[in-house]
């Protein structure tokens, strides 16, 4: 029987080693854009789609995000004594939600990571979110994933097509389309050579999954980076049950990245409306400076 997806893991025990010297003793799903930490993000796109209680799957030097999401009475004092009413309203709103914190005791890669959350999981499908992928805050793929889910009664997860040079650093994908947006899954291949690749078809950070991965993913051995790794998981599930991919055609940020993080903080900057018209008018400033440099 079809269940209502009620719980969400956010992985974040990853080393961050992309944004070091910055993710040394701080956590990367903390680093801020524009005015709220990337984890932030996910967390309201999951509450948008009705998900009930948030597990976020936390390792060492991760403190910062259960401060971040926990009351802070003296803070919320302060802003009602001065009035700012609005701030305190953001402030106040994320702790009303129910969050639960697992430790990863070693960072021993994102497969490992859902599996720890497996006793809060219990027998419910769940969706799991990478916070270090950016969606859209006005893209609705979480709530498309979930409708899509409702219809098939299987796994789904987020694909996006992506340029073969950049192939090996994503799961991918082999399947057979069925529908505008929809594969049925035959093959998941982790970070393969671009000449191996069954398609340019990569696993994004989004997923609605069963709980019979767990049963999967407790038999996974160390595979691709000496890491468990979830797409060994998914393709041992495929041998049980039929696997969807949803092929999402908005924009996705992959903030782990320098580059992908910059591109982020300039496009949501450019949404704000705290800051987009100062923003705009001192990007063409800058891209008039550049191009009178070359
Ligand atoms: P990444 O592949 O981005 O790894 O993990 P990372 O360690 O965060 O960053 P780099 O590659 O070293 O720069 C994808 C997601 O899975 C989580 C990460 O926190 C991130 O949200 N993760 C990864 C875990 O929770 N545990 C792990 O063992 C590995």
């Amino acid at each position: 029987m079809e269940k209502k997806i009620k719980k969400a893991i956010f992985p974040a025990a990853g080393l961050g080693t992309r944004f070091l010297p910055a993710t040394k003793a701080s956590p990367k799903e903390m680093l801020p854009i524009v005015d709220k930490p990337m984890i932030q993000y996910a967390i309201e796109e999951a509450s948008a789609c009705g998900i009930e209680e948030f597990i976020i799957i936390t390792g060492k030097y991760k403190r910062a995000i259960e401060d971040h999401f926990d009351s802070a009475f003296e803070l919320e004092e302060s802003l009602k004594r001065a009035g700012k009413k609005r701030l305190l309203e953001e402030i106040s709103r994320l702790n009303q939600l129910n969050f639960a914190y697992i430790r990863q005791k070693a960072a021993l890669g994102l497969g490992h990571a859902i599996y720890c959350a497996k006793p809060f999981v219990k027998d419910e499908p769940f969706a799991v979110l990478l916070s270090d992928d950016i969606i859209d805050p006005d893209d609705n793929l979480l709530q498309d994933m979930i409708n899509l889910y409702r219809k098939l009664n299987s796994p789904v997860i987020a694909l996006q097509q992506v340029l073969m040079a950049d192939i090996n650093k994503y799961g991918v994908i082999e399947g057979i389309r069925e529908g505008d947006s929809v594969y049925r899954i035959t093959n998941l291949v982790e970070k393969p050579r671009a000449m191996e690749a069954p398609s340019d078809l990569a696993i994004i950070g989004r997923y609605i999954l069963t709980p019979d991965v767990f049963d999967i993913l407790a038999g996974v051995s160390f595979g691709r980076d000496g890491e468990i790794q979830l797409t060994d998981a998914l393709h041992g599930l495929l041998k049980k049950r039929p696997i969807y991919g949803y092929l999402f055609k908005g924009k996705r940020y992959d903030a782990g990245d320098k580059f992908g993080y910059l591109k982020a903080i300039v496009d949501l900057a450019l949404k704000n409306p705290k800051v987009s018209e100062q923003f705009k008018e001192y990007l063409v400033e800058v891209a008039t400076m550049i191009k009178s440099s070359i």
